[in-house]
This record gives C-alpha cells, sequence and structure tokens, in this order.
C-alpha cells in the first residue's frame, strides 16, 4: 500500500500550495526583529527542508471543518516552529549530526547553542499563536508540549531495556502523536468546525501521527541517510527498543532476546562502546528474518486505518478525501521533501 516514490504534499489538495507558501513566508519572517547569530541560526534552522506535515494537517483540517483563515495560517506556522524546536532538542539528545539532509544544529553550533536555540524557537512558536482564541489554544498547546517532554523522556529512561508494546506506543503517542492531534483538532476549531468534528479531527490526527512514528522509527532500522536526510540506526545506538525490535525479541525467542540485548544493552551505551554498522545489521536482519519489520509495517496500517475511520464523523468534502489519501495510499514517509 505504500507508495515508494516521494508524496507531494502540495499535490494533495486544490490550494494547499499557496496556503503552504503563505507559512513559508510567515516562517521565514518570525526572526526579521532579532539581530545577530540568533536570526541567522532560526531561520537558518527553520529553512531546511521539512516536510510541513503539520501545517499540512492544520490548514487541511480547517478546510474540512470550514476554510483555512488567518487563525488557522497563524497556528499552521506555529506548530511548525514548535516541531522544529523540538527536532533540534532531539539531535542534540539522539546525538545526531544530520537533520533534513544538512547539518543538524548541534553539528553546527554544540550542543549548548542547540539547547538555547530550540528555547527561543519555542518561546516564538507561542508568539505566533493567532490571537483569536488563543487563552484556549495556549492552555492546549502546554498540554501537547508538556507530553512531548514527558515521551521524549520516557524514551531515554527505557534505553537499554526491551520495554512493553504497550510502553512503547505509550512513548510514540505522547512524543509525537499529541502535536499531530493537536493540529487536527485546533485547525478544526480555526475553520470554524464544530466541537463534534474538532474531536474527529483530533483523534485523526493522533492515530496519523502514531503511525508516522511507527514508520519513522522501522526506517531507522530498515532505511537509509539518503532518503530520510538524518542518520539511519540512530535508536538502535541509542539503546532504544522499538516497535520491530520489540517483535523481534518476542518472535525470536532466548537467543534473539540474549543478541538484541548485546547491542542495545545500556552498559554498552554507558561505556560509550560505539554500535558498529555490522552490529547493526545484524540487529536489521535478526527483525526481518523473525517477520517483525512486515509485522511493524501492519502495526502502521492499523493505525492509519483508525486514523481513516475516526474520519467517518466528519463531513464529506475535498479536504476530507485528502487527509483520507494522506492516511491511506499518499501516506508520507518519514523521508525528505
Ligand atoms: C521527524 O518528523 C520526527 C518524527 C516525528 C518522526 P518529520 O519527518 O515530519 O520531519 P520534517 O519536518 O519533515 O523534517
Ligand atoms: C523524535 O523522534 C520525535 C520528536 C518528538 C522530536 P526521533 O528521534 O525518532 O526523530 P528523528 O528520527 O530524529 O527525526
Ligand atoms: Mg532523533
Ligand atoms: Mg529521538
Ligand atoms: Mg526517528
Amino acid at each position: 500500500m505504500f507508495q515508494a516514490g516521494r508524496v507531494r504534499l502540495v499535490d494533495l489538495y486544490p490550494g494547499l500550495g499557496e496556503l503552504l507558501a503563505e507559512v513559508e513566508v510567515r516562517l521565514q519572517e518570525v526572526s526579521e526583529g532579532t539581530d545577530g547569530f540568533l536570526r541567522t541560526a532560526a531561520q537558518g534552522t527553520i529553512a531546511g527542508r521539512g516536510k510541513r506535515l503539520r501545517p499540512t494537517i492544520v490548514l487541511l483540517a480547517a478546510e474540512c471543518a470550514g476554510s483555512a483563515t488567518e487563525s488557522s495560517l497563524a497556528l499552521a506556522t506555529a506548530v511548525e516552529m514548535i516541531h522544529t524546536a523540538s527536532l533540534v532538542h532531539d539531535d542534540v539528545v539522539d546525538g545526531s549530526s544530520l537533520r533534513r539532509g544538512g547539518r543538524s544544529a548541534n553539528a553546527e553550533w554544540g550542543n549548548k547553542v542547540s539547547v538555547l536555540l530550540g528555547d527561543y524557537l519555542l518561546a516564538q512558536a507561542l508568539s505566533l499563536l493567532p490571537r483569536e482564541g488563543s487563552e484556549q489554544l495556549l492552555s492546549e498547546l502546554v498540554v501537547v508540549a508538556k507530553q512531548m517532554c514527558r515521551g521524549q523522556i520516557q524514551e531515554l529512561l527505557g534505553a537499554g531495556r526491551e520495554i512493553s508494546e504497550a510502553e512503547y506506543l505509550e512513548i510514540i503517542r505522547a512524543k509525537t502523536g499529541e502535536l499531530f492531534g493537536f493540529c487536527g483538532r485546533a485547525g478544526a476549531e480555526t475553520g470554524g468546525g464544530s466541537a463534534e468534528v474538532a474531536a474527529a479531527l483530533g483523534w485523526f490526527g493522533k492515530s496519523f501521527g502514531t503511525a508516522f512514528q511507527l514508520a519513522d522509527d522501522i526506517l531507522d532500522l530498515v532505511g537509509s541517510d539518503g532518503r530520510s536526510g538524518k542518520p539511519v540506526g540512530k535508536d538502535g545506538a541509542g539503546g532504544k527498543y522499538t516497535l520491530p525490535l520489540i517483535f523481534a525479541a518476542q518472535r525470536g525467542g532466548r537467543e534473539a532476546r540474549e543478541r538484541l540485548a548485546r547491542v542495545l544493552a545500556a552498559e554498552a551505551r554507558l561505556a560509550e562502546r560505539d554500535v558498529s554498522a555490522e552490529e547493526l545489521a545484524a540487529v536489521r536482519e535478526l527483525a526481518e528474518a523473525t517477520g517483525a519489520i512486515d509485522a511493524a509495517w501492519e502495526e502502521v496500517e492499523g493505525w492509519l486505518g483508525q486514523a481513516r475511520e475516526r474520519l467517518r464523523a466528519v463531513p464529506d468534502n475535498d479536504a476530507k478525501r485528502a487527509l483520507v489519501a494522506l492516511a491511506g495510499d499518499r501516506f508520507p514517509m518519514p523521508v525528505m521533501s
């Protein structure tokens, strides 16, 4: 079901290209009032080749619920900023030097600057929230931001341990699903949708985001740096039992568990022993041989099916069809645009 080629989000829906172009202008204008290093760093980080998937969901949800407004555009810009801030921090946490096909902020300027740059982008994002309904949006976003931190911390603290499938799903829902849920829900509200439609689009976003992070985790194992624009193998090297590895451990029995533990063990990371390419390849082969990769892709399909199911409560229109496609045969893999 998944397309081999890249999905062009602007082709999903008439007018989406213009709306996204407006978001792009706003993203670039954001640091205009700031001088010097922060301006260059913020603009450089924002200008990278991101897919702009979260703004896309805000805008499609708004169009689906009614029509995209000034508030929808402001919200779309703000969520992309928050996402970008989270990536700047994530690359510090994951020790990753490649992002969106270029050097990550931490590779370019170091961890100290990246912590502050991420904070700056987050603060900028909050200042971009639409004025209309700002109190409500802000309180919802605070909850989402806290969930993102919780998910990232839970993942970090669980490293080196074979977590349960339930714990894994809780982590990816918190760190990724919640922001997508907010995009659907708040996007619909800015488009003039009823509470019922906004709730349905919120659930859509949450399920879609869960599928998206799951796909990203599978590609970390079987994808390539060239396509994703970021280094593969980072999760395994960080000792993270993502779903394909949890499945591999469950299916492969004791021997598989021991092999996985040798590569992912926290002790290995604490001793700062780098996980070699050969070790990661062996983990990938194990996941493939046990059918864990296929099983994990089936889970992605399951979450996408749930996302589409949520849209039943939403009136039929072109924007809804675009969202159905996004959670179906036009699913945008976590690869570069
Ligand atoms: C990367 O998100 C982080 C995940 C939640 C998997 P994207 O794949 O949307 O990253 P960009 O914005 O396109 O770079
Ligand atoms: C990060 O997940 C998700 C965030 C909330 C930032 P990953 O660590 O898998 O994201 P990538 O693969 O580096 O983009
Ligand atoms: Mg990462
Ligand atoms: Mg991470
Ligand atoms: Mg990843």
